[in-house]
C-alpha cells in the first residue's frame, strides 16, 4: 500500500503514516485525481470513520495507508 511504498523508499513526507496504518491518525490523507479515485476499491467503514475526523476532506480523499 501507499504507506509501505513511502517507508520502503524512505520518501520524505514528514509525519506520514504516524499510526502505521492502524486507522488512528490522518497523516496519510491524500486528495486524489477523480480518475484515480474511481479506479480504487470502495472506502471501508473504518476508513470513512477516520476521514470524518480529517481536516480538508474532499470527495476524492482517501487514506494512503488503505490503498493497495
Ligand atoms: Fe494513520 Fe493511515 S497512517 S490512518
Amino acid at each position: 500500500n501507499m504507506l509501505q511504498l513511502v517507508q520502503k523508499h524512505s520518501l520524505n513526507f514528514p509525519g506520514f503514516g504516524a499510526c502505521k496504518g492502524s486507522l488512528a491518525c490522518c497523516t496519510c490523507h491524500l486528495i486524489l485525481d477523480k480518475e484515480v479515485f474511481q479506479k480504487l476499491d470502495p472506502v471501508s467503514e473504518n476508513e470513512l470513520d477516520m476521514l470524518d475526523l480529517t481536516c480538508g476532506v474532499t470527495a476524492t480523499s482517501r487514506l494512503g495507508c488503505q490503498l493497495c
